[in-house]
């Protein structure tokens, strides 16, 4: 399958998914604190997306059965929510949502944290990780390459003395949640895919404390850090424009 450029109309489409997306992020963000689990997220945001008229995105795709992810300090992404687990203060835990409506996909994930006490450290982790995201949103530009995404968002992650996930990668979004081309949070400037007006990219960088390595619990979907290192995950989706990046996903 090639990179499927979109429409102006259909951008705007994408634009009210990408919007209800942040609503329902919104909404699930607000509930997080200590004692809350995280299906008690899963409901909350399985409410707002019926009482906004939207399909979920995840649950069924490859037999995922929810309709967020929800991934806590080591875990990279696709937690899957669980009664069982229960948020407590000092955690920080990544909630990663997806919608369809009139046939458009819009994804995103914040990593927000547990209560108001969470480390220095991890504050700059969230921090830089979400930063990292605009660096890479700056680059989605006409001309430029998805190699000057990936690049701009693991130079400011390294710089800061953290690392960038490999095994798993933003891409391209449209009538499917996932299309070409992937979006590494990585790479060489000037290398990869050339954008050209009407790509939409969903950018989602993984940023480990510790090392880049990632592997995947028996659930078959959980993706933990190799060396037990807490992780932080923030994803946007980015139209190229003629006037520069635009988000589709706030
Ligand atoms: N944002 C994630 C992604 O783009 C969520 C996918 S979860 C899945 O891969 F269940 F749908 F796979
Ligand atoms: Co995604």
């Amino acid at each position: 399958m090639a990179i499927v450029c979109k429409s102006p109309a259909e951008i705007e489409k994408m634009r009210r998914s990408g919007h209800v997306v942040r609503e329902v992020l919104d909404h699930v963000r607000t509930l997080v604190a200590p004692g809350t689990t995280t299906m008690d997220l899963e409901h909350a945001a399985e409410s707002k997306m019926k009482e906004l008229g939207v399909k979920p995105a995840f649950k069924g795709y490859y037999d995922y059965p929810c309709v967020l992810c929800t991934s806590i300090n080591e875990e990279i992404v696709h937690g899957i929510p669980s009664e069982k687990r229960v948020l407590k203060a000092g955690d920080i835990v990544s909630i990663d949502c997806g919608v369809v409506l009139d046939g458009y996909y819009g994804d995103a994930a914040i990593t927000v944290p547990v209560g108001g006490e969470i480390t220095p450290e991890l504050k700059k982790l969230l921090e830089v990780t979400e930063q990292s995201l605009y660096r890479g949103i700056e680059k989605v530009r006409i001309g430029n390459s998805v190699g000057d995404v990936g690049a701009a968002v693991q130079q400011y992650v390294e710089a800061a003395g953290f690392s960038v996930v490999r095994e798993f990668v933003g891409h391209g979004i449209g009538t499917r949640l996932h299309e070409e081309p992937q979006v590494p949070n990585f790479g060489v400037p000037g290398h990869g895919a050339k954008l050209r007006e009407g790509m939409v990219l969903a950018i989602e960088p993984m940023v480990n404390y510790g090392k880049p390595e990632a592997r995947v619990l028996g659930d078959k979907w959980t993706a933990v850090t190799a060396d037990g290192s807490y992780s932080a995950h923030f994803e946007h989706c980015v139209a190229v424009t003629k006037s520069g990046p635009m988000i589709l996903t706030q």
